[in-house]
Order: C-alpha cells, then sequence, then structure tokens
C-alpha cells in the first residue's frame, strides 16, 4: 500500500482546471491507497486575503473535497493550520533551503516580478512548507498539476539533503502528473494557465457556476477563425484546451471527438464542451450544497485533524530527535 498527499489552497473557489488536474485524480486514486487530502490554509496567507472570505473558502473547499467523492473511509481530509507539525517541521526545512534556490522557484518569481516591496517572505519560504506537508507522512506519491511539478523537485532535494545530513528518516515522494488535464488553459486567453485568480471571470469555470454560466463562458472562449475542431496544441490552443476539458469530461478520447465534430464548426462543439462539463460539475454541486451548513462536515474535520496530527507527530519527533532540537530527560 502507497501513502499518497496532496494539497489545495483555498484561495477562492476551485477551478474546472483544479478539478481536472488535481481533484479529480485524487477521487480515482483513494482505493486501495493511504491517502491524506489537506486544506493548505497556511499557503493561501502568503498573500493578502480577506478574515472572512478565507474562513467561507476554508469550508468551502473542504465540502469540494467531499462531493467530488473524496471518501473519508479511506482518506483522510483536514486542514493544514490545524496540525501545528506542518509549521513545526516548516520551519526546520527552511533551515535546510537556500535562498538561492527559493528564489528560482518560478511560482516566487511570477509573483515577486512587480519588485520585491510588497512580496511577503512567505512567499519565498512557502516551498519548504509545501515539503514539510507532504514528508511528514512518508508520502510515496504526490499527485499535482504541471504547475507544482517544480515545488515537488525541490521537495525531492530537501528530502535528500535531509537524510544525508541528519539521518535518512524521510521518504523521497515521487511525483504523478496527469497525462491529460495536467494544465487547463484560461478561456480567455489559452497560452495561461486556468488559474482563480484570473481578474478576468471569464477566463476560468468555478466549480460552483451554474449552468447558465458555464455555458457562456464556454462559448465565448477563444478560439481561432479556423473552424476545424483539430487538437494542436501550438497552432490551436484555444480549441486544443476545449477538447481536453471535453475529452476527460465526457470519457472519449480526443480523436473520437476530432472525427465527431469533422465539418461542423464551432458553434455546435462549444454547444457541446459546455453540456459535458455542466453534467461533470451539476451532480458534486448538488452533493456540496447538502454539506456545506452540516455538522457532518465539522465532524470529518476534527477527525481529519485528529489522524493527521496523530501520523505527523511521529515524524516531527524523528526529525527533531535528527537534528538535535529539544533535550532528552536525565535519567536518576
Ligand atoms: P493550488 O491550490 O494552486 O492548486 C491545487 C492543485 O490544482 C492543480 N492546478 C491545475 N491543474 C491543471 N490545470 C490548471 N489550470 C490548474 N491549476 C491548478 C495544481 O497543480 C495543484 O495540484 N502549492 C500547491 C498546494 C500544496 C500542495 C502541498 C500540493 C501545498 N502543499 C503538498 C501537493 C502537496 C498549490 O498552490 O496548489
Amino acid at each position: 500500500m502507497k501513502t499518497i498527499f496532496s494539497g489545495i489552497q483555498p484561495s477562492g473557489t476551485l477551478t474546472l482546471g483544479n478539478y481536472l488536474g488535481a481533484m479529480k485524480h485524487f477521487v480515482d486514486m483513494q482505493h486501495d491507497q493511504k491517502c491524506y487530502f489537506c486544506i493548505v490554509d497556511e499557503h493561501a496567507i502568503t498573500v493578502p486575503q480577506d478574515r472572512l472570505k478565507l474562513r467561507d473558502n476554508i469550508r468551502s473547499l473542504a465540502a469540494l473535497y467531499l462531493a467530488s467523492g473524496i471518501d473519508t473511509e479511506k482518506s483522510t481530509l483536514f486542514i493544514q493550520s490545524e496540525v501545528p507539525a506542518h509549521t513545526q517541521l516548516g520551519w526546520m526545512l527552511q533551515c535546510v533551503s537556500y535562498i538561492g534556490e527559493l528564489e528560482r522557484m518560478t511560482q516566487f518569481k511570477d509573483k515577486s516580478a512587480g519588485g520585491k516591496e510588497g512580496v511577503t517572505s512567505g512567499l519565498l519560504t512557502y516551498p519548504p512548507l509545501m515539503a514539510s506537508d507532504i514528508l511528514l507522512y512518508q508520502t510515496d506519491i504526490v499527485p499535482v498539476g504541471e504547475d507544482q511539478k517544480q515545488h515537488l523537485e525541490l521537495t525531492r532535494n530537501l528530502a535528500q539533503r535531509f537524510n544525508n545530513k541528519y539521518n535518512d528518516i524521510f521518504t523521497v515522494p515521487e511525483v504523478r502528473i496527469p497525462k491529460t488535464g495536467a494544465r487547463i488553459m484560461s478561456l480567455q486567453d489559452p497560452t495561461k494557465k486556468m488559474s482563480k485568480s484570473d481578474e478576468n471571470q471569464k477566463g476560468f469555470i468555478s466549480m460552483l457556476d451554474d449552468e447558465n454560466k458555464i455555458m457562456k463562458k464556454v462559448k465565448s472562449a477563444v478560439t481561432d477563425s479556423e473552424g476545424i475542431v483539430k487538437f494542436d496544441k501550438e497552432n490551436k490552443p484555444g480549441v486544443s484546451n476545449l477538447l481536453t476539458i471535453y475529452s476527460i469530461c465526457s470519457g472519449k478520447s480526443i480523436e473520437e471527438l476530432e472525427a465527431k465534430y469533422e465539418g461542423e464548426g464551432y458553434g455546435v462543439f462549444k454547444q457541446d464542451v459546455g453540456a459535458a462539463v455542466v453534467e461533470t460539475l451539476k451532480p458534486i454541486q448538488d452533493r456540496y450544497y447538502e454539506l456545506i451548513e452540516s455538522e457532518e462536515l465539522d465532524d470529518i474535520l476534527d477527525k481529519g485533524a485528529e489522524n493527521a496530527s496523530f501520523e505527523a507527530n511521529k515524524m516531527l519527533r524523528k526529525a527533531k530527535k535528527a537534528m538535535g532540537l529539544g533535550r532528552v530527560r536525565k535519567k536518576k
């Protein structure tokens, strides 16, 4: 049995990109594995957050995990800040990371491109916290979308560096990136990834958008003037993105879809892509609204934090011992 860990930031309502690139795979992977799925709220505060909105987003993300099919009989679902071991080991791993390697992270470079004055130091030291999330659970596999690949590489480096320098205690995890859907693109600019922080609301589909909104957004998705439904990421990024979305939502292969729309133009195609997205999200939304105000959700998160703390504290004790932190009681 392998141990799986992954996390999602509660920094806004999840997008279809988060679902197709990550969450959907979590659900598929949880059978016969030991799984931990985390709401990484301490990562979200690396950029300014409205406190009440953050609270809502944390709860909303927990409900979305469950509504999408995370089964708490098989998986532990919990909130990062409710398990203090994450920031504790995070600090220890910061002391093993180098400023140079953290400054080279693409995400940090992008977010600090406008100057470093208003950029929090948390944004720079976020990858060792992410490494801590993963290493606390002896994780074998981390399912993520493509944008997290570099952070995973750093996690592996930190684990190996710690093991060599102190004691061989951490499992070096493998990254698992899906073959299709690892990078769902913006509907308005298909050269950029779909992101929940996009200022243009038409660029992303939120997992809670209603049918009307989804259909409108898909219909206004940027394509090209060729009128041919064909997968060609380089020359037809918009159509290729819609094909990817449609293929995952419908379970049909890209080739099958290309053949289906031969000679059709984009009108009917977009209508059907939209309908497939609605069909995928509707059952999740129905379950979400049942869960969001329920006590059941709180009970699940309480139990999740308890399970996760138990495991995480075992690893934290080992790491402290390896680094020589704290003390050993003298025997009389
Ligand atoms: P976050 O919250 O930005 O995204 C959550 C997951 O969704 C994937 N994703 C996408 N996949 C395909 N297409 C897209 N457009 C798209 N946008 C996002 C991400 O790759 C990710 O898998 N640092 C992480 C959270 C984190 C974490 C961890 C992940 C913290 N600790 C430990 C794994 C293990 C993040 O910001 O993801």
